[in-house]
């Protein structure tokens, strides 16, 4: 492969927030997520453990996260950004106004953001969801080498032409998801991977972000 095939490939992903109803072939999903777990990690620990939904499953999962949503309190395991300030506060707000625009919602439309912000819960529609989860006894090391393993998922499922969106929000509701799916206490829900096929028509999928120059965040030395 060259970089530029792989260029090609980190070009082409994006996250997508409407999907088809379509399930991926269970082979396909095996397929991806041999291909993620090549990412390297600390001690080669691989401390990735993901429950992967399908079917009935997902439908399950996505109208109690939706109860959850509306009467739960937010209680991630890892703790959420403190807050977002300077360029980082700028990127997220083009970021969020880029979809907003895209579907219609204009700036002050409380309603309108917080109705968007509930797509979260129900997965955007996708047909299945992969919750991803690391040791808590490897802290913040074991949540870096998961965050390469999730960014591995996306760009293989966008090799096969399947879409995905890696979504903080999911883990907003942590306590739910380790009894929903029974994940153990040691371990720390981190984010959830929905995907599936993409709606190509859906606003929601019509905007593209963009990414800082290099001299934005390179120090060179020497
Ligand atoms: C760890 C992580 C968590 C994210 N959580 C959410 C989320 O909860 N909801 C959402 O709509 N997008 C979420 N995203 C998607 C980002 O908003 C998106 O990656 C970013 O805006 C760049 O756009 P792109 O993925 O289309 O290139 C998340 C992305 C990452 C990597």
């Amino acid at each position: 492969m060259e970089l530029a095939d792989l260029d090609d490939l980190l070009a082409r992903r994006h996250s997508c927030r409407a999907f088809r109803p379509d399930p991926v072939p269970r082979a396909d999903i095996e397929r991806i997520l041999s291909s993620a777990r090549r990412v390297p990690s600390w001690c080669n620990a691989q401390p990735w453990q993901v429950v992967v939904t399908s079917g009935d499953e997902t439908d399950r999962f996505r109208t109690a996260l939706l109860h959850e949503a509306a009467t739960g309190a937010h209680a991630p395991d890892l703790p959420f950004p403190t807050s977002y300030s300077g360029v980082y506060q700028q990127r997220r707000r083009t970021c969020g106004w880029a979809l907003y625009e895209a579907v219609g919602v204009e700036k002050g439309d409380r309603a309108g953001s917080a109705r968007e912000m509930m797509k979260n819960f129900a997965l955007f529609g996708a047909p299945h969801c992969a919750i991803v989860s690391s040791p808590a006894e490897l802290g913040s090391y074991g949540a870096l080498d998961c965050g390469g393993f999730v960014t591995a998922f996306t760009l293989a499922a966008q090799a096969l032409g399947i879409a995905t969106i890696p979504q903080a929000a999911v883990a907003s509701y942590s306590p739910f998801l380790h009894r929903h799916f029974g994940i153990p206490d040691d371990r720390l829900v981190l984010c959830a991977i929905s995907f599936g096929y993409a709606d190509p028509d859906h606003p929601a999928n019509a905007f593209r972000t963009d990414r800082a120059e290099l001299d934005e965040f390179v120090d060179w030395r020497g």
